[in-house]
């Protein structure tokens, strides 16, 4: 399955999307054998003078991270890929040097993709110089421009994003990534929904109670204070990746696993859901931020101690959100999304939480609430699926436990490729399925805008929760039932590789 030769132009080679993910990815391509021999890699950058400097520091990035170690042999050959310019991407020369280089053809292959590993105030910019030496026109091979949530910051500075790409480039060039989309459990989703039949009957607002979709993380904002402090989990993971995630779920069959047929499903799910009420927001979500706490053993500050951060910031670094999907599939069937840094684990997953049995025969009557069945979805550290239900306990009473079903997604000895392996190769095929559609993006923001302009003003609804924590309790309040609650975690199932 290896892909046809092409250029990997990479913008921002020193920063670190392209040190912790993109090369590590490349480099693992190469390493499986799944570059072309022809294929080369140009990278740009300010900082480093040459490309002796630059591959130097890039051979010890990457001995830090790729997977099993760096070998020796696949180094060499994914070196010799490699070229390095430096230069301003600001200054209008770079463009000409780049031009020349590229068209000076040492071994680059016409067909070309532009990674921009920049930030996103960058983009409009770099696509209009590239457009204007000419870089962007398809008479000898495609030229492909790939870019980074976040598309935009809002509903309206995302139209004014897209208006400007669209002036240089056909939207079949524009490859919008969410690197979640390339993770094997995502894509498992759709496998698992279209590929069986067992779940589709129980796939509705007949026998589903609610979903969950979770992301949590210990980490905390790192070295981003700056970019995070202006966007917040809201725009950073639910805008895009969980709301992804929900459309994956929730979408009808499509016609094929082609691009057009896909985002048309997804599309779909996002217009279907129910506008969140302006007067209303505290009803459907709920937003938190971390203060001081122990993150396992390590004792972490707060938020807004963090460097680049504003001593009075009310960002926020946890978010849920309620929403409710009008179609006949999910009527009244409530989709709770929740996210947060700080936090007690690494976890993210879907959980399908389903209705109880009609009839309660087995309960004692202490017993509030009944246990339900759950269908977890792990999607990270553990990639599998787990099924709950209840059982007969061992004994002579009808009395009852949870047991469960716990299916890994890949065997001991197979390895999972990172997310980006596989969407660096998607854009060399043309395969735009897992890449968003500009629609897609507009729609996402148009749900959430109602919630960010009421969260951009300071408020006694920004609930502090302790780092290591599973945030703040306000987001129990999204709750319909008394009996439903938040999932953390998997539980201690025999999920992954165990
Ligand atoms: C990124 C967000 O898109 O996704 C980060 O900007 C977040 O804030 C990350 O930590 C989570 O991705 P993953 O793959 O580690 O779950």
């Amino acid at each position: 399955n290896m892909t046809e030769p092409c250029t990997f132009v990479i913008f921002g080679a020193t920063g670190d999307l392209a040190r912790g993910k993109l090369l590590p990815a490349l480099y693992h391509l190469d390493a499986a054998g799944r570059l072309h021999p022809g294929t080369r890699i140009l990278t740009t950058g300010r900082r480093h003078p040459d490309r002796d400097a630059w591959l130097s520091e890039t051979r010890a990035d990457l001995s830090g991270t790729v997977r099993g170690g760096l070998q020796q042999e696949v180094f060499t050959r994914f070196a010799d890929r490699v070229d390095y310019m430096q230069g301003d991407l600001r200054q209008a020369d770079f463009y000409k040097q780049l031009q020349a280089r590229l068209a000076d053809r040492q071994g680059f292959p016409a067909d070309t993709a532009f990674y921009m590993a920049l930030g996103a105030s960058d983009y409009a910019g770099v696509i209009e110089n590239l457009d204007r030496v000419a870089l962007l026109e398809e008479q000898l091979g495609w030229r492909r421009v790939v870019i980074e949530k976040p598309f935009g910051n809002d509903l309206q500075s995302a139209a004014i994003l897209q208006q400007k790409l669209s002036n240089h480039l056909r939207e079949e060039q524009i490859y919008r990534i969410d690197h979640y989309l390339g993770k094997e459990t995502v894509r498992n989703i759709l496998v698992f929904r279209f590929g069986n039949v067992l779940m589709e009957p129980l796939w509705n607002r007949d026998t589903i109670d609610h979903i969950q979709i979770i992301h949590a993380e210990p980490q905390g904002i790192g070295k981003r204070g700056a970019t995070y402090d202006a966007s917040g989990a809201l725009r950073d993971m639910i805008q895009s990746h969980l709301l992804q995630l929900l459309t994956f779920v929730a979408m009808e069959s499509p016609v094929s696993m082609a691009a057009e047929a896909l985002h048309a499903e997804k599309l779909k799910v996002l217009k279907s859901i129910r506008p969140i009420p302006a007067d209303r927001i505290g009803d459907y979500a709920v937003r938190g931020q971390y203060d001081a706490g122990k993150v396992g053993p390590d004792d972490v500050i707060a938020y807004r101690d963090e460097g680049r951060v504003a001593a009075d910031s009310h960002t926020e670094t946890f978010a849920a959100l309620k929403l409710h999907i009008d179609n006949w599939r999910w009527a009244g069937v409530p989709f709770l999304l929740r996210t947060g840094k700080r936090m007690t684990a690494k976890q993210a997953m879907v959980a399908i939480c389903f209705k109880q049995p009609p009839q309660q025969f087995f309960r004692s009557s202490h017993i509030r609430c009944d246990a339900s069945n759950w269908l977890l979805i792990g999607i990270q550290p553990n990639e599998c699926l787990r099924l709950e239900m209840t059982v007969k306990a061992p004994g002579e009473a009808l009395a009852t436990r949870q047991t469960a079903l716990d299916a890994a997604f890949r065997k001991a000895d197979e390895t999972v490729n990172d997310a980006y392996e596989e969407l660096l190769l998607d854009i060399v095929r043309g395969d735009r399925s897992l890449f968003l559609s500009y629609e897609e993006v507009t729609q996402a923001w148009q749900i959430i805008d109602p919630v960010l302009k009421a969260w951009s003003k300071p408020g006694e609804d920004l609930h502090l929760y302790p780092a290591g924590s599973w945030g703040p309790r306000a987001a129990d309040r999204l709750f319909d039932s008394a009996c439903q609650s938040w999932r953390h975690t998997l539980g201690a199932c025999g999920c992954g590789m165990e």
